[in-house]
């Protein structure tokens, strides 16, 4: 199956994430951070911090954000952008399909 940007793929499962906590998957080659929120949806981000390469799977979640571990500016899960204008990380498509976490990353 494809997204609108790429095709979904699977990385583990659901039962792998633990609420509030950040995992590092690769896919396609690229390091994939994903996030499962305490309502029980997901998130995936670029796991490398755009500032100066922090582990954002490491980091904390904060309402909709991640705050990265190393020098703690927070990045929207949902659109990447970090409001003190260090840059943006690049968010992708996650869902969960009868448990499966699945990724959207563009090439894969
Ligand atoms: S490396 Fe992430 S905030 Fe600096």
């Amino acid at each position: 199956m494809t997204t609108a940007t790429g095709t979904w793929t699977k990385v583990g499962v659901v039962g792998d994430l633990t609420p509030g906590e950040g995992r590092t998957y690769v896919v396609a080659g690229s390091q994939v951070a994903v996030f499962l929120l305490a309502d029980g949806t997901l998130r995936a981000t670029a796991a490398v911090c755009p500032h100066r390469g922090g582990p954002l799977a490491d980091g904390q979640i904060d309402g909709a954000v991640v705050v990265c571990p190393l020098h703690q500016y927070a990045f929207s899960l949902d659109t990447g952008i970090c409001a003190d204008n260090v840059g943006a990380v690049a968010v992708f498509p996650a869902r969960v399909v009868a448990d499966a976490i699945e990724i959207g990353v563009p090439g894969a």
